[in-house]
């Protein structure tokens, strides 16, 4: 099959039909499933479809309500109401009772692997092993964060004594939490920061990103059932319409927004009480990778194929710059392109498929742009068919040589162009992360390991994370994720996510005779 007949294979299969075009029109506010009789959004496939013309086009997937201010502020008022100061059913409610709940949601959620599986491949052309893992990791990630807490729990249960004072020292709830969630991991990502901030006694409000989202309409009935009313909020609709005035009341503790820079710093401007509002930010990266000359070439190139080309290059933590040393330049490259000939493109249901449509209408005219400066500045694309666009489908473009002249050299490109910059001291590539302003992670390979204790401790003053001969990436979930300057604020895992979600607390007395008895009540746990 030709890169031009991507979209002709669409006999699909039983398995993966969906009904469409879905109208979603449900919405959760205040434990109550309402409908919603306003505008709606259209949401598209980025997988093409023949139209009555018989020319392929975005296949219409459905449509979700695009909501406005007044219900965004009824949202609100229900998760302010819900937590009520602290003094709600929910932050009040012991950790057992609290646990049980989120257990109960873990279960209802688990039945809807499929539909949400298939939602994932059509609304976002991830591949079906890719959404399964996706599905499967948010639920391990659920019951790592119930067995985190409860560690939490018993650790807080110590009663310590230090000069004259008894203390109980335990972390309690921040509020309401303000939710955004990202498209690439739009179920994952969604989890990880609404579990654990259930978890530890806020309320929320989510908003699921614009795509990515019709899978939401499978989990409202698990969430009216398993939360007390207004614990959870779920809206639907453009961030600036229904977050902005969210944002504006000044009434929300935290918000944890996995997207990009641009959205986030749109809604702080909005915020009038800068200093009470704790942020969780994931936003961009341009994590780099540094092939060394002593590398082992097989191992690099596959790992920076993976890294650079996962999920078409949509991850944050992908690898968006190749540094090879100019030693080795000329073989890595030749490598690079034979591993990157044998990814199989194709629609997400495929057998093996590596390569899909990009979901977001503009990112094919986006990625051109960045290809027709960098080929402008004197780069080529060495690969064949390399940036050849069939409507959402771009097959990856291998760019060589990158300097820092291009756009493709500063800017997050989230999707499949892979720069490859020769240099040939080690300062080159120290310097140019550091003059960047993200600092999310790096990939080192070599394969002399004195060499590499040396800069490894130059890199973790650059970037939260450094990997040794092998690709970036988040987890496992148990790792802090991170990152400096603009790639994000806050750190998530299954642990951090707990201590993120909330604020030290320190309950103390003096050790006086006549505080015996209080103080045995009082730390005394039910
Ligand atoms: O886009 C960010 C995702 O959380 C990436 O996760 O590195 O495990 O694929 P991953």
């Amino acid at each position: 099959m030709s890169v031009e007949d991507i979209f002709d294979n669409n006999n699909f299969p039983g398995e993966v039909k969906i009904e469409f075009p879905k109208k979603h029109h449900n919405y959760l506010i205040n434990g109550e499933l309402k409908q919603w009789n306003g505008d709606f959004l259209d949401i598209f496939s980025p997988i093409c479809t023949k139209n009555s013309k018989g020319e392929f086009e975005r296949t219409l997937l459905g449509t979700i309500p695009r909501m406005k201010e007044e219900v965004s502020l009824e949202a609100l008022a229900a998760a302010v109401n819900a937590y009520d100061f602290g003094r709600g059913e929910w932050p009040l409610m012991k950790p057992k009772e609290r646990i049980a709940c989120i257990e109960n949601f873990v279960k209802l959620m688990k039945q809807k692997r499929d539909s949400i599986v298939k939602f994932l491949m059509w609304e976002i052309a991830k591949s079906l092993p890719e959404s399964q893992n996706e599905f499967d990791r948010t639920i391990t990630y659920i019951n790592d964060t119930i067995s985190a807490y409860k560690e939490l729990i018993h650790d807080n249960s110590k009663v310590q004594f230090y000069d004259g004072v008894y203390a109980k020292v335990g972390r309690d709830s921040l509020g309401v939490v303000l939710c955004l969630a990202p498209y690439n991991f739009p179920l994952n990502e969604t989890f990880c920061m609404i579990i654990p901030a259930l978890i530890m006694g806020n309320t929320v409000v989510y908003k699921p990103a614009e795509q990515g989202v019709l899978f939401v309409s499978e989990l409202l009935d698990a969430f009216t059932e398993s939360f007390p009313k207004g614990v959870i909020n779920v809206l639907f609709g453009n961030g600036n319409e229904v977050a902005t005035p969210i944002v504006k009341t000044g009434k929300i503790n935290v918000l944890a927004l996995i997207g990009n820079s641009k959205s986030a710093n749109a809604l702080l401007q909005n915020v009038p009480n800068r200093n009470r509002l704790k942020l969780v930010l994931g936003l961009e990266a341009k994590n780099s990778a540094i092939v060394l000359p002593d590398a082992d070439l097989d191992k690099a190139v596959a790992e920076c194929v993976l890294g650079s080309l996962g999920f078409n290059g949509q991850r944050c933590t992908a690898i968006k710059m190749i540094f090879v040393h100019q030693s080795i330049v000329e073989r890595f490259n030749q490598k690079f392109i034979k591993e990157l000939e044998i990814l199989k493109y194709g629609l997400p249901w495929e057998e093996g498929v590596k390569l899909t449509p990009l979901p977001q209408i503009n990112k094919p005219k986006y990625l051109q742009d960045l290809i027709d400066d960098a080929k402008n500045n004197n780069a080529e694309i060495i690969n064949k068919d390399g940036g050849k666009r069939i409507k959402s489908f771009v097959y990856p473009a291998v760019l060589f040589p990158v300097n820092d002249s291009m756009r493709i050299f500063h800017e997050e490109q989230f999707g499949p162009l892979v720069p490859i910059i020769p240099f040939s001291d080690i300062e080159e590539p120290i310097k140019a992360i550091n003059k960047s302003n993200y600092g999310q992670q790096v990939s080192l390979f070599s394969e002399n390991h004195e060499y590499l204790k040396q800069i490894i401790p130059i890199m973790t003053k650059l970037v939260s994370r450094v990997n040794i001969n092998s690709k970036a990436q988040r987890g496992p979930d148990n790792y802090p994720f991170t990152g400096r300057k603009d790639s994000a604020i806050s750190t998530l895992s299954v642990k951090d996510a707990l201590e993120t979600f909330s604020i030290n607390t320190v309950i103390a007395i003096k050790s006086k005779d006549n505080n015996k008895e209080i103080i045995d009540n009082i730390f005394t746990d039910e």
